[in-house]
């Protein structure tokens, strides 16, 4: 199996994704009152969360970067990042948005104005409707960005053309620009930790599992640039490895001086194997010295970074059960769509209902596949008690769909009144969001 970010398949088999691709469970974190796609499961997975859970709650900086890419319009669906990355933002991530016009113009034909336009009055206006907030927050355009894209063709020296056919299926038909647009990406999400954009720190990147394959690629172009390997052996012995060609010597003594700095005594150092082994340290102390050693061969090299982290959502189900897609209008709910018609299409949806309303009072209605009760778990009830009440009074039979649907449409209408009047308001304040190289 593979994972095609530039196809429309939809995966419903999340317990195979997180075996077959070392996607982690997300479980076991405890966040600062966590947002409701954590409180209800919907982020499912991650990979190296771990670096950003120890950022917040040793209140290290960190950033969170999500991309867009401006081909459609923007629906529910998408809104699911932006709640996660404001999330993040309220405690203290600094916030990166890629307007993604280079893969959309390699991948998709779109041109670079019309990205810019879709871009602007369909996502960024949105975003700020929505409350994204501008302090610590910017937003700027892959084709704007010196950084990314120069990235993008340095960090190709990393990654080699068979790979590219494993990771995306590419192959002799591929042209150059979609066959680049993986590394455009990567220059996304590690572009923030050069210097000039704040250094090395964890960042995190929310997305769909579609996304995942582009993670993955960034976190092992990530690691490749590392000057050495803090490990530990599977008998438990850590050590720091030199992988760099040049400057043996140099970088075992750095490894000395952080070792030794952290308190550990038993150093061995073995110029031969290129390595320090650092006899009292236990694989637990692994994380501590590998970012002690990440920062001081910052010092060295510009092309240093964390392994950029990764959170999974679940995808929301569209109305008709089928995937939720731009290009079927009434599988989604558009931020765009008129408040009366997004209202008919929940009219319309597929509940998880019984034939008859005799049998749904005898038997009760399957929430769990009911694109409506999805609806209100990802997007519309906030309060946990109501959602619980609203789950119970289904299963039980006492809770008809008509009314159900009634209920939720107005809601979704309301929600949409009130949205399409902030972004209204809006105007031409995006333009204090998008950053002066952006
Ligand atoms: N490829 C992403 C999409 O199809 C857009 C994107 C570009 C992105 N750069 C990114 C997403 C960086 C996350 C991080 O939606
Ligand atoms: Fe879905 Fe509501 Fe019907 Fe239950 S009562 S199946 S939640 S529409």
């Amino acid at each position: 199996m593979r994972i095609d970010p530039w196809a429309s398949a939809q995966f419903a088999d999340y317990g195979r994704l997180l075996e077959e691709f070392g996607i982690e469970r997300f479980e076991g974190f405890e966040l600062p009152r966590p947002q409701r796609l954590f409180r209800r499961g919907v982020v499912f997975g991650h990979r190296g969360f771990g670096l950003i859970h120890d950022s917040i709650v040793n209140k290290r900086p960190f950033a969170i970067l999500t991309g867009l890419m401006p081909s459609g319009d923007m629906h529910l669906g998408h809104k699911m990042v932006l709640d996660q990355v404001m999330y993040f933002h309220s405690l203290g991530a600094e916030v990166f948005i890629a307007v993604a016009d280079i893969e959309s113009y390699a991948t998709r034909g779109v041109s670079l104005e019309r990205g810019r336009e879709i871009a602007i009055s369909q996502y960024i206006s949105s975003y700020i409707a929505l409350g994204l907030r501008r302090e610590g927050c910017q937003i700027y355009f892959q084709s704007g960005r010196r950084e990314v894209k120069d990235l993008a063709l340095l960090l190709g020296r990393r990654v080699n053309l068979s790979a590219m056919r494993a990771i995306y299926g590419m192959d002799d038909s591929t042209n150059m620009a979609h066959l680049l647009s993986p590394l455009v990406q990567a220059g996304d999400i590690l572009h923030v930790q050069l210097k000039k954009y704040g250094g090395p720190r964890p960042t995190l990147v929310p997305v769909g599992v579609d996304q995942d394959p582009h993670i993955r690629l960034s976190r092992d172009i990530a690691f490749a640039h590392r000057l050495c390997n803090v490990t530990a052996a599977r008998d438990g012995r850590v050590g720091v490895f030199v992988k760099a060609e040049e400057g043996v010597e140099d970088l075992l003594a750095l490894a000395e001086g952080v070792a030794g700095a952290a308190g550990f005594r038993g150093l061995r150092r073995i110029p031969a194997y290129r390595a320090l082994y650092i006899d009292d340290a236990t694989p637990a102390d692994v994380p501590a010295l590998d970012r002690a050693m990440l920062l001081e061969e910052a010092g060295r090299s510009p092309h240093i970074f964390f392994q950029p982290s990764s959170t999974y959502h679940r995808f929301i189900t569209g109305l008709t059960g089928e995937k939720m897609s731009s290009s079927r209008p009434e599988t989604a709910i558009f931020l765009s769509d008129p408040p009366e018609e997004a209202a008919r299409k929940v009219m319309r949806a597929r509940t998880g209902g019984a034939v008859s309303v005799e049998e749904q009072r005898r038997v009760g209605g399957r929430p769990e596949e009911c694109s409506v009760y999805e609806l209100l778990l990802y997007h519309l009830v906030e309060d946990d008690a109501e959602l619980d009440r609203i789950y119970r009074s289904c299963r039980s039979g006492e809770r008809l769909c008509g009314a159900c649907k009634k209920e939720a449409a107005e809601l979704v209408r309301r929600f949409l009144v009130d949205f399409q009047e902030r972004r209204a308001a809006v105007g031409s304040s995006w333009k204090e969001y998008v950053a002066e190289d952006g």
